[in-house]
């Protein structure tokens, strides 16, 4: 039986290149292997304070970026989290077997709160639980995951032990991790030791999948680098990865190599020896060339799907329904175990 893929993105900004390298275009290539479901989680994005009217805008944005590049809605299923009650219903249950202490763990919350945390809302605390709830409700087995959520999927699976464990039964299966192909991080255009964010208030910091070609040679054109040329494959370890010291000294310029061998599916050390030695100018074109001739299509799809809108609120009520069809029986067998 082929396993079941979970993932999903929120929507709060347009997305950018480490979303897309970093995950979306990974889920593409996943679909064969696995059954896919993709979900715009709108119920974590109100755990800050979202505008009504671009809340309902960045579903459909979302929606389109997944389409975009090429989600098949046909095989896979692209739904809005807020359209299936079992993600809020399952959420509560799983609330209930979640402990305080091992919220209390979660490293996101501390660094999303802030320091004010006095005044997050309990959603933002309580989110990995949802989050449980998202890939448990649909007894997913495997969850695609960054960097940044591999503390959540260890939850999950915390969770989804206590509950098999408190009520004697094997009803959940615990969810394996998924790492990503190369350039699972991609790094901020300004600095390269931040990665790139949809809530870094620096525009030029990311490439948005929207950007036309002039934003992205503006953007990239303006990316920050050091005045030495391109490092050369003294700069990379056998293995092929680049020596810690040498990613230290020139983040800025790692970072734009990755870049380039993630969009051309090369290997990192095939695009340093292809430019060692090299000026900044010369590679900027050239990368700049590769990110449009690969983000251009996607965002011009993009912009065509916007313009109808009514097809994709379509595309996302079939997938509810069919998002319906799997977790509404996993949610009476969660009750039925629980005595309700
Ligand atoms: P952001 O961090 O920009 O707010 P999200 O948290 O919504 O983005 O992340 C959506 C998906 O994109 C997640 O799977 C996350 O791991 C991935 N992702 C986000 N930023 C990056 C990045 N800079 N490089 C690689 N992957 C990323
Ligand atoms: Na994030």
């Amino acid at each position: 039986m082929k396993g079941r893929i979970f993932s999903g993105v929120q929507p709060t900004h347009t997305l950018h290149l480490g979303n897309y390298l970093g995950a979306v275009r990974n889920w593409v290539r996943m679909q064969k292997e696995y059954e896919c479901i993709f979900c715009v989680v709108d119920l974590h994005a109100i755990t800050l304070w979202q505008d009504p009217k671009e809340l309902t805008h960045n579903i459909r944005e979302v929606t389109a970026a997944f389409m975009a590049s090429g989600i098949d809605v046909e095989h896979g299923i692209i739904f809005a989290q807020s359209q299936v009650r079992a993600h809020a219903q399952l959420a509560w249950i799983l609330n209930c077997v979640a402990r305080v202490g091992w919220l209390n763990r979660m490293t996101q919350f501390k660094e999303k709160a802030g320091k004010d945390r006095e005044n997050a809302s309990v959603g933002l605390y309580t989110y990995p639980v949802l989050m449980a709830a998202d890939i448990l409700g649909y007894k997913a087995t495997h969850v695609p995951v960054g960097e940044d959520q591999k503390q959540h999927l260890e939850l999950a699976r915390d969770i989804a032990q206590k509950f098999n464990t408190d009520y004697g039964v094997e009803l959940f299966p615990l969810p394996e991790p998924v790492i990503g192909g190369p350039a699972t991080r991609v790094m901020s255009l300004r600095d390269g030791t931040k990665k790139m964010s949809k809530s870094d208030p620096s525009d030029y910091s990311r490439i948005k999948m929207t950007d036309d070609a002039d934003a992205i040679a503006l953007k990239l054109r303006k990316a920050k680098t050091d005045t030495e040329p391109l490092p050369g494959p003294e700069a990379l370890d056998e293995k092929g990865h680049i020596k810690r010291e040498a990613d230290e000294a020139r983040p800025e310029a790692f970072n734009l190599l990755s870049i380039y061998a993630a969009l051309s599916d090369r290997s990192l050390a095939d695009v340093v020896n292809s430019f060692a030695g090299k000026e900044f100018s010369v590679f900027k074109k050239e990368l700049t060339d590769l990110a449009v001739s690969v983000l251009g299509p996607i965002g011009s799809e993009m912009q065509r799907l916007l313009n109808q809108p009514g097809d994709i609120d379509r595309v996302l009520r079939q997938g509810a329904e069919r998002a319906e069809a799997i977790s509404e029986p996993i949610l009476r067998e969660v009750e039925d175990t629980i005595g309700f």
